[in-house]
């Protein structure tokens, strides 16, 4: 069972764990965001 791209997303943009808000890029848009995870998981 996955947790979905939308969770994963609201996850980075909110931060979780060791993982800080935006990944610390204060000028990131949620769309920077979603475009940065979309290219961490090209091809899998
Ligand atoms: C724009 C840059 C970044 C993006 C897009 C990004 C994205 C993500 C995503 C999608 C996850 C998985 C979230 C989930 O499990 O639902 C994650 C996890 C994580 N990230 Fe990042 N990240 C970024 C930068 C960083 C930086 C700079 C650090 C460390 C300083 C970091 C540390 C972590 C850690 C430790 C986790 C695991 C969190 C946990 O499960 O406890 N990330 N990140």
């Amino acid at each position: 069972m996955t947790k979905g791209f939308d969770t994963v997303w609201q996850n980075a943009i909110n931060g979780i764990g060791a993982m800080p808000p935006m990944g610390t890029c204060g000028d990131c848009s949620n769309d920077d965001i979603k475009a940065a995870i979309e290219h961490m998981i090209e091809g899998i």
